[in-house]
């Protein structure tokens, strides 16, 4: 490439130094946005056309040249490359090798300031669309596990010490949980990158009777940028799109650790399926989850996607700056990250086979002493009061190596004496469950009505 052949080579003397050019070049990875860098400029073209900046036939000329640069891209991938810059200079190099001095109209009034924003932002709005469906796709996945589970008991935990009787349904319903926040983050994330940046220039906005409504909404935004210096440097979407993208592999990496550790030997609660899971080298007896131990590692790698990101923009001067081009590697990477462990986990979750031979003996002992407490509140006792019976109870059972199950009417009594004669028959997991009464709870008829709300949502995200 010869020095007149870069977009601002004018001003220098020579060519710049080969090494340093291709250092700043972000083709090799702006490359991701071609077809939206080609959009936009068809759009472009039309603005200033209207603007009577672009008579009709150069206009049309452009675009027809735009199209056809398209349609090559679109055929073969090895067409997008070359010793240019970044995408923006790609296009309008093979605009211009097309059209000449017409295709070197088409920059009129425009930056790549502004350029790169848009291009980003319809990126957002073409990708983040795949990873919320992969997020239903799993959530679905998990809605099957917690279906399939019926009326399994198994304990649930806090300190990963038994804490009371669940429904298995409503523990895969808790990880369907937090991951509908996750897609309705990157929704969040969507709506802000809905504003159209063209119109401000490099930074001042543009001289040219561009009509930045009627380009938006041909663009399909729903409203401009609001002031031109923020828009030079305003990356607020991407960095949305990144938390977003490092808390629903912060919930993968959580899901993960859950499955990991169920399904260990020591717990037993459930089995991955053998095509999901890998052998060792050396141990003939080993399965090992090594999908969710990825997909836990390459949580650390979304994060620092986040955390390097909003590293990078913190100490920036208004307007652009190109530091802002580590915009794109981070999100590419996030977001293919992302992707590809929401669908290993969704294959790892919809292969898992649920024990309930292990996961119901695991729901009853001592998971039930708080419902003992509640069976003396119901009798009037204060509840701090009934907690401490309980827990001397407790004490005691623990040391004679019994159970709730093994005490006699009589001795129930002798603890205390507001103990019915039926205090040992309630007093079961099944029980426990189907005493809890609130719509978040795992009582049996509120995980059913979770399961057709998460149910009713994965088909209207599906329709
Ligand atoms: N490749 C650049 C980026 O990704 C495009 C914008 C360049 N603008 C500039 N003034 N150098 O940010």
């Amino acid at each position: 490439m010869t020095d007149s052949e870069h977009l601002w080579s004018g001003r220098f003397a020579g060519a710049p130094d080969e090494e340093v050019f291709r250092f700043q070049s972000s083709f090799a990875f702006d490359r991701e946005l071609f077809e939206d860098d080609v959009e936009g400029s068809i759009a472009w073209s039309e603005a200033l056309e209207a603007a009577g900046v672009l008579p009709a036939d150069e206009a049309s000329a452009i675009r027809a040249a735009l199209g056809e640069i398209r349609e090559l891209g679109r055929r073969d991938a090895g067409f997008v490359a070359g010793a240019d810059e970044d995408v923006h200079a790609f296009v309008e190099r093979q605009l211009v090798e097309r059209l000449g001095d017409v295709g070197r109209r088409l920059h009129t009034g425009r930056s790549r300031n502004e350029q790169v924003s848009l291009d980003l932002r319809l990126h957002v709005r073409r990708r983040l669309p795949q990873l919320e469906g992969a997020l239903v796709d799993l959530v679905a996945a998990l809605a099957a596990q917690a279906d399939r589970a019926g009326s399994a008991l198994m304990p649930s935990y806090t300190h990963l010490r038994r804490a009371q009787p669940v429904l298995a349904a409503h523990f895969f319903l808790a990880h369907a949980a937090a991951l509908r926040r996750d897609h309705a983050r990157l929704g969040a994330a969507r709506d802000e990158a809905d504003a159209l940046p063209l119109g401000s220039g490099a930074i001042a906005g543009t001289s040219y009777a561009i009509d930045t409504a009627a380009l938006a909404r041909r663009l399909g935004f729903s409203r401009v940028v609001a002031n031109s210096i923020d828009a030079a440097a305003d990356r607020d979407f991407v960095s949305t799109a990144l938390h977003a993208c490092a808390l629903a592999m912060v919930h993968l990496s959580r899901i993960a650790e859950d499955v990991i550790v169920f399904g260990s030997e020591e717990f037993g609660f459930l089995e991955i399926a053998d095509r999901v899971a890998t052998g060792s080298s050396l141990m003939p007896q080993k399965k090992n989850p090594d999908p969710l131990e990825l997909v836990r590692g390459k949580t650390g790698r979304a994060i620092g996607r986040l955390t390097g990101w909003l590293t990078a923009m913190k100490g920036l001067p208004s307007g652009y700056n190109k530091d802002l081009q580590e915009d794109k590697e981070a999100l590419f990477d996030a977001e293919a990250t992302l992707l590809g462990c929401l669908r290993a986990t969704a294959a790892v979750v919809g292969s898992v086979t649920l024990r309930p031979g292990r996961t119901e003996p695991a729901a009853g002992g001592m998971l039930l002493a708080t419902d003992v407490a509640d069976h003396l509140v119901a009798r009037g006792v204060p509840f701090r009061r009934a907690h401490e019976v309980v827990g001397g109870i407790v004490r005691e059972l623990l040391a004679s190596g019994r159970d709730f199950e093994s005490l006699t009417p009589a001795e129930w009594r002798g603890y205390d004496e507001r103990f019915g004669d039926d205090a040992g028959a309630r007093i079961t997991a099944r029980a426990s469950v189907e005493a809890r009464r609130t719509p978040q709870s795992t009582h049996p008829d509120a995980v059913r009505e979770a399961l057709a709300d998460v149910r009713a949502w994965v088909g209207a995200e599906r329709s």
